[in-house]
Parts: structure tokens; C-alpha cells; sequence
């Protein structure tokens, strides 16, 4: 995509996690980030690099008005429901947001002469299949999602790239792996809730601000007996949209893209990065292993290399846990700015 003549990128879901560090990566190379967001898990306070359109991804004049007025010509797509325990209690929810919600914006798009789409997928598409615990996963391993998150995120791939070859559309899915750390500037960072992911809760229990973290199992297949995750910085990650909304690709292509670092680290290795870079030990007690979890989801990486131009920057554990710490100790939003003792976190000594 040109930046200098299509400068306006609808990014749904911008007022999440990963949007709104893609919305800033996007303005820094001069795009207009066109955030649409209806705000149920997204933060306002997260939107700061263009315009905000309030609406919903199965709005479908609404997102047509937001098309039309900043004349948008691609479209970064993030909005979706992601906790995977909740997919597993309601399916149905996940399916009508996740897979109908992708079919009402590529209507829409279709509709508007939109062609390109960027569609944030997932690592969750895979599950453990018949893979070894310690193997890479390049794009092409099979596919065994381990609960209905992992399953829309795959059937909506299906789907988009069904309409790719019959409408002409160009896309890419990025499958993420773990998505960590914060904007080192502190103006966005990770804010869930329920906050769920790894870091976030160590850095929590190590800053006596949740509870002591629980390890999920210690006895998988793996060299220290805990789960092994591809962590892959926020910063790194919003770039590879930046690189997958432009790159070369012909009329009717679909892609699919690992985006990892193709390192793992066990859940063990993470929880002393925190507690060295927090100046104390996590507490925590060691748990039965939570439903779905795969023993190891790790990447190939070369794809992203290959077709995107994209290697990961940031993405050292060190790096990724000392800007995840820097925006958990002084968030500018969600349920974190408040400790238990009710005051601001950056009015708290830590
Ligand atoms: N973990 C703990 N204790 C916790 C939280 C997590 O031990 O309190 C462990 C998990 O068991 C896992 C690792 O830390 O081994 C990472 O867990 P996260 O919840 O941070 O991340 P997941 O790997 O479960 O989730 C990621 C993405 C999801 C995606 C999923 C696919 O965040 O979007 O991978 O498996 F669906």
C-alpha cells in the first residue's frame, strides 16, 4: 500500500491492547489510523494517534459511515473476543463476534472497494496437534485449535481467504504468539479484564498489587517441566502490521504469518525475569495445569522474514518485562491504576 496516496487505515479494535500500539506505529509512518472500537474491552484514553469512531464490528452501516467519512482504502482488523476460557462457557458468542463479525466488515469492505485487510489470528489456531513439545511451528503445521477462541480465529481465516479468491482482496493473518510488554513512551501498555496473561499477573504479585501467581502445571514435556510460550514484544508486533499492510502482494492473495521470535521461554524462565527486574521474588504457589494449554507453542519465524521484511526488535524477554513493568507500575488506564489500597499506582511507592 502507498502511504502518500491511501494514508487512511481503518483499525478496528485500535482501543485494545495491540491496536492501539499498532494506531501509533501507524501514525509514526505516516498513515491515519481510523481507530473503530465500541469500547467494551477497549480503553478511550488508548486513542490518541487519529480519529476514534464509536461502533461495533457487526454494525454494518456503521461501519460503512466510518469508511466512507475518512475515506479509508485498507483495513487492520483486531476487534474480536479473546479470552479463550470464556470461548469454552460461550461458543456461541465467540462465533457471532469473531467469525460474523469478519463477515459483516468484509461485506462492507467489499461493498466499498476496500482490498486490503491485515486480520490479527492467532498462535491458538494450532493447539498442540501432533507436534513435539520442543518443535518450531512454521505455517503450514497442522491445525488443531484446543478451544473455540483458537477455532473462530482459524475459520475466520478460512473465510477470508475464500474472499480473497472470489472478490479479489488481498490479505494477511498474522498469527500471533504471546503479546507482552508496553509502549516505552507509558502512554498504552497491556490492560485486560480480567487480566489473564503471565506477566502481567507476576509483575502484580511481585509489586504486591494481585495475587500470588499460580504456575499452571510443572509436569509437561519440557525442560523445565512448565509450559513454554514464544513471547513477542507489543512494539515488534504492531510493526509486523505495519509491514503486512504493505506489502507486495498480488490481487486475490491470502497469506498466513507466524509472528514470534521463535525462542521459547518456560513459565519458570519469565517469573524470575520479573521478580530480578522487579527487585523482588514473585510469590507464588505451584497449581494444577489450566484446561487447553498446550505444553509448547513456539514459531517458525522465517515466513515474516520472507514476505514481510519483518524481524523482531524488542523482543528479548529482558526488554519485553522491563516495559511491561514500567506501564504496570504507573498505567495510564484500566482496573491497574488502582492498588489495593484504592490510590493511583504512580501514587504509590513501589
Ligand atoms: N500461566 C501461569 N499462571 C497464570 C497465567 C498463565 O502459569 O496465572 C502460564 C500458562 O499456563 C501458559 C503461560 O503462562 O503456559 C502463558 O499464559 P498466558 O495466559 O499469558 O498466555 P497463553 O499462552 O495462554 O495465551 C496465548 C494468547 C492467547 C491465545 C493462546 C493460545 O494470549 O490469545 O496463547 O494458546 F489464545
Amino acid at each position: 500500500m502507498d502511504r502518500g496516496t491511501t494514508p487512511a487505515v481503518l483499525v478496528t479494535g485500535g482501543a485494545g491492547y495491540i491496536g492501539a500500539h499498532t494506531a501509533k506505529a501507524l501514525h509514526e509512518l505516516g498513515f491515519v489510523p481510523v481507530v473503530y472500537d465500541n469500547l467494551i474491552s477497549g480503553f478511550r484514553e488508548a486513542v490518541r494517534w487519529g480519529p476514534f469512531v464509536h461502533g461495533d464490528i457487526r454494525d454494518r452501516a456503521a461501519l460503512g459511515e466510518a469508511m466512507e467519512t475518512h475515506g479509508v482504502k485498507a483495513v487492520i482488523h483486531f476487534a474480536g473476543l479473546i479470552e479463550v476460557g470464556r470461548s469454552v462457557a460461550r461458543p456461541d458468542l465467540f462465533w457471532d463476534v469473531n467469525v460474523a463479525g469478519t463477515t459483516c466488515l468484509l461485506t462492507v469492505m467489499r461493498e466499498r472497494g476496500v482490498g486490503r485487510l491485515v486480520f490479527s489470528s492467532s498462535a491458538a489456531v494450532y493447539g498442540q496437534g501432533g507436534r513435539g513439545a520442543l518443535e518450531t511451528i512454521p505455517e503450514h503445521a497442522e491445525k488443531a485449535p484446543a478451544s473455540p477462541y483458537g477455532d473462530t480465529k482459524l475459520a475466520a481465516e478460512w473465510m477470508i481467504q475464500a474472499q480473497c479468491r472470489a472478490y479479489g482482496l488481498s490479505a494477511v493473518a498474522l498469527r500471533y504468539f504471546n503479546a507482552a510488554g508496553a509502549d516505552p513512551s507509558g502512554l498504552i501498555g497491556e490492560a485486560h479484564e480480567p487480566e489473564t496473561h503471565l506477566i502481567p499477573l507476576a509483575i502484580a504479585a511481585a509489586l504486591g498489587d494481585g495475587k500470588p501467581l499460580t504456575v499452571f502445571g510443572q509436569d509437561f514435556d519440557t525442560p523445565d517441566g512448565t509450559c513454554l510460550r514464544d513471547y513477542i514484544h507489543v512494539s515488534d508486533l504492531a510493526a509486523a502490521h505495519v509491514a503486512a499492510l504493505e506489502a507486495d502482494l498480488p490481487v486475490g492473495a491470502f497469506e498466513a504469518v507466524n509472528v514470534g521470535t521463535g525462542q521459547g521461554r518456560s513459565v519458570t524462565e519469565v517469573v524470575e525475569t520479573v521478580g530480578r527486574a522487579a527487585g523482588r521474588a514473585v510469590p507464588h504457589s505451584l497449581g494444577a495445569r489450566r484446561a487447553g494449554d498446550p505444553p509448547s507453542l513456539v514459531a517458525d519465524p522465517r515466513r515474516a522474514l520472507e514476505l514481510l521484511r519483518w524481524a523482531p526488535r524488542h523482543s528479548s524477554i529482558d526488554e519485553i518485562v522491563a516495559d511491561a513493568l514500567r506501564w504496570e507500575r504507573n498505567p495510564c488506564y484500566g482496573s491497574g491504576l488502582r492498588g489495593s489500597t484504592g490510590r493511583r499506582k504512580s501514587q504509590i511507592v513501589v
